[in-house]
Parts: C-alpha cells; structure tokens; sequence
C-alpha cells in the first residue's frame, strides 16, 4: 500500500489539467450495455475506479478494448445478445457505482441480480429509491440472500416522482425509461451535470429524453430492449469535483493557480464562495484562475451541501479543511449524507479544531495546522486531508491513498507540478 508524504506551509502556484470526471463516467460505461452499437469513450480518467467499472464490464459479458494515454483512457464497449446479468457482492461492495447496472441489465435481457451494495464509510446509503423505479417501470423485484433480483419481460412507462433528490436515482430512471413502452414523466430529479451529461449520451444513442437540467423528464420510450448507439464518440467532461478540490487547495495554500481544462458554470456555488471568503476568481477561456497571492486573512464562510446547484457534498470535506484555518468560526451543515464527517477526527491530528452535532460541524479557524500521520477513510475525506497537509507546517503523511487513487487522476503528480513537496511512498 502506498502513503503520501506532504511537507506543507508551501503556496501552490502555476497551472493544473483537470481530468475527466469519475462521477460522469462511471455511469455512462453501464449504459453502454444498453447500446446496439459499440461505444467509444475518450478522456476517461486514469482512475482504479474506471478500471474497475470497465472490469465489471467485462464480467457482465461485455467486449472492452481500452488504451491508456497518458492522461486519460480511451474505451471501445460492447455487448451483444448474451450477457452474464450477476453482478455480485465482492463487485459492489468495491464501487458502489455499480448499482447502475442494475436498469440497462434488465431493460436488456429482461432479468437481473444485483448485490446490494451495503453500508459504506459515509452512512447507510439505502437503494430503495432504484428499486421503486425499477417497479414503477414495470419489474418484477425480489430482494433474496442480499440480492436485488429484478424481473420483467417488457419495461412499461411510467410516472415517478422521487421525495428527494437522488442522482444514482435519477440516472437509473432514465437508463430503463429510455427504452420502455410508452412515455414516461420523471419528477424532482437530479440537476447534476453528470446527470445532464448521461441524458446527452442516451440522447446521442438515439433515446427520447426531455427536460435535462430541470425538475421534470418527460422520455418517450423506445419500446425496444436497447437504444441504436453512438456513431461518434462520447466523450467524458471534466471533473467538476476535481477542479473544485485544486481551487479550494489553491486558496487554502494562499497560492494562485490556473485551473485548465474547467468548467467553472459547474461550480458556481463554490467559486462564490471562495471569493467571499477572499480569493479572487477569474474566468478563462478554458477554465478558471483562483488567486489567493493577496489575501490577508481567510474570511470564514457556512456552507449548506445540497443537491445541484447547491454546493456538492463531495467538496464539503475539502471546505471544511479550507476552513479550519480560516480567521473566525464557521459551520458546515451536511444534507446528502447522514454521517458524512469521518474526517474531523483525521483533521483534528491536524491541528483543527472541530466540533460537531448531527450534520452540523462548527469549524473554529486556526492560525495554523501542523504536520502528523493520518489516515484516509474515503475518497473525499483523504482529498481534505491532502488540502489539511499542504497548509500544515512540517510533514503530514497520508496512509491508505488507494482511497485517493479511485478519485483523483495521478494527484501527488499534480501537486509536485503546482511545487508542492509531495512524495509517494511504498508501507513497510
Ligand atoms: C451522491 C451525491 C452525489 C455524489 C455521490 C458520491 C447528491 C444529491 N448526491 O450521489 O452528488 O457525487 O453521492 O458522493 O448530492 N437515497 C435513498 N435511497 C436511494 C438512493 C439514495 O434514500 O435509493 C438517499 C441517499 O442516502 C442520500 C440521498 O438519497 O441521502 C442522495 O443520494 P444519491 O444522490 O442517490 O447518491 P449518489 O447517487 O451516490
């Protein structure tokens, strides 16, 4: 296992390529499977989430040639009429992503088994809203032995309305709707880009949906069990997360940086914030440059986690670093997740001081962190952590940085290029 070693109290300057987004492209591989003809993805990230996305695939039956460039993957996907329609535990237990198999796997083939996924570090993270779809769409569902077994010999159209927003939720719906029988209407779904960006791709492969971007999707259905296909490729957009994590990281560090290859309409909400908090923020033709060279003190600024275009709760770790060096208190309420705060026990090796109740986290600013051994517990907690390491003095190592490697493309890379002092390192 591999661990980072961090010296911080180092600005970050200069510029940093953002790669494809994992939380785009994850589901946009399983709807492949609902595709006729075989899908070619460029700029996939060089994550081990996406080549384990990709493994799935092939488990399930699929064809999957792959190239890998030097800063992104290239894939060519396809499946035919026969399938292996398990996707068992010890895969979706790793990424809980793969739950998106579930909807392309039985619109196509018309039956399923899926794992449930189970608990993970971030809280409970139930599937009943994907089951209700599946139901609502005209599948027979059994949950037996911790699998979801899944049903129907037609998928029919039908009317959803989810009591809150769920992206998995929504992006499920859409996958089965595309090719049911009949119209579908969706309401309160998710808003996220990636959301957006698998419409565009269903759409591109020859499905009906309306509404992308706003509360309600109206699909006409195919009736058919598979969409036509891509003729061209579909490419991943970029990491939205990823860009949000360098410019919390730019600001936190007092440095200037010039995120590339952004975009920034993506993170409205967090570059509002980062200039209330001080940084200045300028838009580019290809991105965005945050510059934190000026600021005096780090203004503290609450922040609430909401469904988009609320702020995401994949930032909510990284701000709370950024905060806990900020000149005052501040809060950080969490809604997406009911325990979505393991970090503040890793940040508090820090040096931070944080105090929390429920989902609410008051982050009491410090003039300083400072270096010591912590560890990673999930992907966007381990991302706080590296934010923590670059504003703390002296040395911070980082163990468990598989966690960092399922999200963030080749990060202590990146970081040595923005001149911080990162080492990567092999355990015992
Ligand atoms: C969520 C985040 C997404 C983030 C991802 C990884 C939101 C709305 N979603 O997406 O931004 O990138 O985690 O961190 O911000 N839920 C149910 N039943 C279900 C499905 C979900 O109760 O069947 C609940 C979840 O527990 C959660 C909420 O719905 O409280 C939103 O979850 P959902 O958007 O579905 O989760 P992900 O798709 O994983």
């Amino acid at each position: 296992m591999d661990y980072l070693l961090i010296e911080g109290n180092r600005p970050l300057h200069g510029d940093v390529e953002i790669s494809g987004s994992k939380n785009a492209a994850l589901p946009m591989l399983m709807a492949s499977i609902l595709s006729e003809k075989i899908t070619h993805f460029t700029n996939l990230p060089r994550l081990s989430d996406v080549d384990f996305a990709l493994k799935i695939l092939v488990e399930l039956g699929g064809n999957v040639r792959m190239t890998k460039e030097q800063s992104s993957i290239s894939a060519y996907v396809e499946f035919t009429d026969q399938a292996n329609c398990i996707a068992p535990y010890e895969l979706v237990r790793k990424m809980r992503a793969s739950i998106s198999v579930l909807g392309p796997l039985l619109a196509r083939y018309g039956h399923v088994k899926v794992s449930l996924p189970g608990g993970c570090a971030i809280g409970a993270r139930p599937v009943d809203l994907h089951i209700m779809v599946m139901e609502k769409l005209g599948a027979k569902i059994l949950i037996e032995d911790g699998y979801i077994i899944a049903e129907a010999k037609k998928i029919t159209a039908g009317d959803i309305v989810f009591p809150f927003v769920s992206v998995g939720a929504t992006q499920a719906a859409m996958m089965t709707a595309a090719v049911a029988d009949g119209i579908s209407t969706i309401r309160n779904v998710s808003m996220e880009p990636e959301t957006i960006e698998l419409g565009n791709m269903l759409n591109k492969m020859g499905a009906k949906i309306k509404g992308l971007g706003t509360e309600t999707l109206t699909i006409h259905g195919l009736n058919s069990k598979t969409l036509p296909g891509s003729s061209t490729p579909i490419q991943i957009l970029p990491d939205r997360i990823e860009a949000g994590t360098y410019a919390i990281a730019a600001a936190a560090t007092r440095g200037k940086i010039n995120i590339k290859n952004a975009i920034p309409e993506h993170i409205e909400i967090l570059l509002y914030d980062l200039k209330e908090s001080g940084a200045i923020i300028e838009k580019t033709s290809d991105g965005f440059i945050v510059d934190a060279t000026r600021m005096d003190k780090i203004k503290p600024v609450d922040i609430v986690t909401a469904p988009y275009p609320g702020f995401p709760t994949d930032l909510q770790a990284q701000w709370m670093a950024y905060m806990s060096v900020a000149n005052g208190t501040s809060t950080v309420t969490e809604k997406i997740f009911e325990n979505r705060f393991i970090h503040i026990g890793e940040l508090f090796r820090l040096g931070a001081r944080i105090k929390h109740s429920g989902n609410v986290a008051t982050v009491f600013g410090m003039p300083k962190l400072t270096g010591a051994p912590v560890m990673a517990t999930d992907l966007r907690a381990s991302a706080s952590l590296i934010i923590g390491a670059l504003v703390a003095e002296g040395t911070t190592e980082i163990h468990r940085v598989y966690h960092i490697d399922r999200g963030y493309e080749r990060i202590d890379e990146k970081l040595k290029n923005l001149g911080a002092h990162v080492t990567r390192l092999r355990e015992g």
